[in-house]
């Protein structure tokens, strides 16, 4: 009798502590902010030409602010083009930097829709 309780206890504390690795483990996962989608065909190539093309000024990571480059994720089609084909910026829009640092990159034309689907791809 006193044996038996003794294995129901051990069990139950068991029990207990494997929940609690379970629990645990489902927090860790959840809490990863890694855990991404795996990017699309047509984002892998916008990624390769961004950290390419411009992480020399901005962050590796879009969303943050880079050395010179203020941070370019969620970048809209119309700011892409103007401001890597010319240099400018779409009618009405407020510049996130007063400076005029950046060159006209228009030898990467082809690569705008790549890019812009990279820098978009951080909206979940
Ligand atoms: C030589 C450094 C340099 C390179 C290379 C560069 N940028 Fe920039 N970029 C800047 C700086 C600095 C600014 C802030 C405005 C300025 O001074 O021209 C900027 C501004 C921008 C903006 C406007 C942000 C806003 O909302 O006001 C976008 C979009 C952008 N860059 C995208 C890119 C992309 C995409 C590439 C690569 C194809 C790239 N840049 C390459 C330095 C650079």
């Amino acid at each position: 009798m006193i044996l038996s309780t003794h294995l129901v206890r051990t069990n139950r504390k068991q029990r207990a502590s494997s929940l609690l690795f379970v629990f645990c483990l489902f927090l860790i996962i959840s809490c990863n902010k890694e855990v991404t989608r795996p990017l699309t065909a047509l984002e892998a190539r916008g990624k390769s030409s961004y950290m390419s093309n411009c992480i020399a000024c901005h962050n590796p990571d879009p969303r943050l602010s880079g050395s010179i480059g203020p941070d370019v994720a969620n970048s809209s089609f119309e700011l892409l083009s103007a401001r890597i084909l010319r240099k400018t910026y779409p009618p009405g829009y407020k510049p996130k930097r007063e400076t005029a640092v950046m060159p006209a990159l228009p030898m990467l034309e082809n690569d705008i829709p790549a890019i812009h689907a990279y820098l978009n791809s951080f909206k979940n």
